[in-house]
C-alpha cells in the first residue's frame, strides 16, 4: 500500500470498479450523482457534444466542464485521465483534429469498451484508450501537451502520485484543465472509513 488513508485500497478500488461498471452498464439507474447527455448540456458542454455518440454520452458522469477552462488547439496530444465511456475524449478529438492525437486511460474496462466502440462509432482515428491507473501512467516523460480530467482526482487514494505523474507526462509548460470535487475542511477518520463516500 503506498499511502496511509485508513481504508483497504484494493478493496476501495474494487468498490469504484463496481460503481463505474454499473454506470457504464445501466447508465438509466438513478444515482447520487448525475449522470448523461442532459447533465453534460446543464454544464455548459461545448458544441462539439452534439457529435459524440450516445453510448459516450449516457455514461457521463464528470462533475464540471474541463473545456470551460478553454478550448484545445488542433495539433495538441491530450490525455484524458480517468476516461470513462470516453465523452471528454471524444470532444477532445475534434477540438484537436487530426493533427492531434487523445489517449483516454481509465481502470475501468467496461467504460474502456464503451469508451472505444463510441470511437469506432464516431470515425475518431486520432483516439485511443488505454488500461491504466492513474497513479502509474505507462507513458513517457513529456509525452502530452494538455491533461483533461473530470471527476477522477477525487476517487484516487494517493493524489500525490496522480500530481507527479501529470507533472512527468506532460511537456514543461503544458497544461491541465481539471474538473473535480474538492472539500473546505478536513474529512474525519470515522468519515474517510466510509467507502461509500469515495466512490459516489
Ligand atoms: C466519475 S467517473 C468520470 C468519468 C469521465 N471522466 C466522465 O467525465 O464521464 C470516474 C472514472 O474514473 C475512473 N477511475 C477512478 N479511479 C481511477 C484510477 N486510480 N485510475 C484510473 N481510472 C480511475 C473510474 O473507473 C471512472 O470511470
Amino acid at each position: 500500500m503506498a499511502v496511509e488513508i485508513g481504508i483497504d485500497v484494493d478493496l476501495l478500488r474494487s468498490e469504484i470498479q463496481k460503481t463505474y461498471a454499473s454506470v457504464a452498464a445501466d447508465p438509466e439507474t438513478e444515482r447520487i450523482f448525475p449522470t448523461g447527455r442532459a447533465w453534460a448540456e446543464d454544464l455548459d458542454y461545448p458544441e462539439e457534444l452534439a457529435r459524440v455518440p450516445e453510448p459516450a454520452v449516457e455514461s457521463f458522469a464528470g462533475v464540471a466542464n474541463p473545456f470551460s477552462l478553454g478550448r484545445l488547439q488542433p495539433g495538441e496530444r491530450v490525455l484524458d485521465l480517468g476516461c470513462g465511456a470516453g465523452t471528454d475524449s471524444l470532444v477532445a478529438s475534434q477540438m484537436v483534429g487530426p493533427g492531434g492525437r487523445v489517449t483516454g486511460i481509465d481502470m475501468t474496462p467496461q467504460m474502456l469498451a464503451k469508451a472505444r466502440a463510441a470511437a469506432d462509432a464516431m470515425g475518431a482515428e486520432n483516439v485511443e484508450f488505454v488500461e491504466a491507473d492513474a497513479e502509474r501512467l505507462p507513458f513517457a516523460d513529456a509525452s502530452f501537451d494538455v491533461v483533461v480530467s473530470n471527476g477522477v482526482i477525487d476517487l484516487v487514494p494517493d493524489k500525490d502520485a496522480v500530481f507527479a505523474e501529470l507533472y512527468r507526462v506532460l511537456v514543461p509548460g503544458g497544461r491541465i484543465q481539471l474538473a473535480d470535487v474538492t472539500i473546505q475542511q478536513p474529512v474525519s477518520e470515522e468519515g474517510r472509513r466510509k467507502i461509500d463516500l469515495w466512490t459516489g
